[in-house]
């Protein structure tokens, strides 16, 4: 089988939703006040919540959920919230529409990647492996040949034991050098793959050295016999699987470049290797969720393609995310409902997000600077709530980390007024940054 990533936490992205965690429901999917790190904007919530049941229950194929409402009014911070719910089980990928245009590969070929992104495979295979506890490790050392001042592992020689034997290995210097970068030293247990060659550390046995024990898994030197098979789950995208088949394949090997486009022959192949895998009990399909933020940005053809593509029965739940009332399908002369084609719109299942009063808007403003570790004075959080209640929440938001800075500058772990003011002052938000280029667009043109 080929070389697998595993699917990686996605989450670095969402840092303007980090104080994000869940919906903030009780059991009979009442959204609470304030819960999950998010404040009011209840009914959407308690509508997400039900989606991300449905979703659970597999109930959710071949249609997407619509999340309409005007800018900052946490559309986005949902998605997170449903994506924070569903567990880092299920593939969650956002994207902003405006990923789909770029000059690598056609429109169509971006989302069709990227809604394979947001499948998942579980897979569970038998692995031959070697497990056993460190009972001794000695790497040979050799200068580095790029940087001779620095010396690298060009091979070691370990000895794995359980209670039933000792055997000793020689390696080379790939899995030399995991072992040093994973830190592994006598008294751990590891898992070598003696196929791939990847080093897994299960935990620390107490024979060790004793340092650290309580910051590690702790891990008894294994029975049996050191070599065996073992059986492992792991969760690919169907995505990895595609890339994996083509770089295999010779015709794409001539090419280095990361991004390239994926040959629908391969696609296939990959679709028809997992039914097989699923037909005898080795796999199992995740559907997991394509969050699609700025919707507008699509026009005619990829809403044509993607309506197609949920049909199919490998696709993803799609979530859509809007700001626009009635606006003109991209690439048309249509004017329809958030811009998005009618037969797409008969598959979405819409939620409205609302306006926040003052006081939400306060409070999600606190939550959020108690997120970032913040002290504000009152006179501070009144500033930003006003700011957040006319202009936007998020530029309200975003002046939180510069006021901090300004705070500092003055030698004060407290964020006050001042601070604020000057933030504001020194970054503008869109409405004025554009206004202003606006005004300049006009008098150029006099
Ligand atoms: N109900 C809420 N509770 C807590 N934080 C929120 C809430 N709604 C929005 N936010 C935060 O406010 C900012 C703007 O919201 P965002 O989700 O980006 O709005 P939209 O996607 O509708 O434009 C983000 O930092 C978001 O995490
Ligand atoms: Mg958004």
């Amino acid at each position: 089988m080929e070389e697998i990533r595993e699917l990686a936490t996605k989450f670095e992205r969402y840092s303007a939703h980090s104080h994000i965690t869940g919906l903030g429901l009780d059991e009979n999917l009442k959204a609470r006040d304030i819960g999950g790190g998010l404040v009011g904007q209840k009914k959407a919530r308690e509508a997400a919540g039900i989606i991300v049941r449905l979703i659970r229950d597999g109930k959710m194929a071949g249609r997407g959920i619509l999340i309409a409402g005007p800018p900052g009014t946490g559309k986005t911070a949902i998605a997170v919230a449903i994506s924070k719910e569903l567990g880092k089980d299920i593939p969650f990928v956002q994207v902003s529409a405006s990923e789909f245009y770029s000059s690598e590969m056609k429109k169509t070929e971006a989302l069709y990647q990227t809604m394979r992104k947001a499948i998942g495979v579980r897979i569970r295979d038998t692995r031959r492996v070697l497990e056993g506890e460190v009972v001794e490790l000695d790497y040979n050392m050799v200068p580095n040949p790029y940087n001779p001042t620095q010396k690298v592992p060009e091979s070691a020689r370990i000895t794995l034991a359980t209670e039933k034997e000792k055997r000793s290995f020689s390696v080379g210097s790939r899995i030399a050098l995991q072992f040093m970068y994973s830190g592994i030293s006598e008294g751990d247990v590891i898992i070598i793959d003696k196929e791939t060659g990847r080093v897994t550390k299960v935990g620390r046995t107490g024979s060790g050295k004793k340092y650290d024990i309580d910051v590690e898994e702790v891990a008894e030197r294994p029975d049996g016999y050191v070599e065996k098979d073992k059986e492992y789950t792991y969760v690919v995208t169907l995505h990895d699987l595609d890339e994996a088949r083509a770089r295999r394949s010779t015709i794409f090997s001539l090419f280095s470049s990361e991004s390239r486009e994926i040959d629908n022959e391969i696609r296939q192949a990959v679709d028809e290797q997992v039914k097989d895998w699923i037909e005898q009990g080795m796999a199992e399909l995740i559907p997991g969720v394509l969050f699609i933020d700025e919707t507008h940005l699509m026009d005619i053809e990829l809403f044509a393609f993607m309506n197609r593509a949920m049909e199919s029965e490998m696709a993803p739940i799609i979530i859509l995310a809007s700001n626009r009332g009635f606006a003109k399908i991209r690439g048309t002369d249509d004017i329809s409902p958030h811009g998005i084609p009618l037969d797409l719109l008969d598959r979405l299942l819409i939620i409205t997000t609302e306006p926040y009063s003052r006081d939400e808007i306060r409070l999600i403003i606190e939550t959020r600077s108690a997120e970032m570790g913040l002290l504000l004075d009152q006179d501070a959080i009144e500033k930003l709530t006003e700011i957040g209640y006319s202009n936007s929440l998020r530029y309200a938001i975003q002046l939180l980390a510069p006021a901090n800075e300004l705070a500092k500058t003055r030698n004060s772990g407290k964020i006050e007024v001042e601070d604020v003011e000057r933030a504001e002052m020194l970054f503008v938000d869109v409405s004025k940054s554009s206004a202003y280029l606006k005004e300049w667009e006009e008098r150029m043109l006099t």
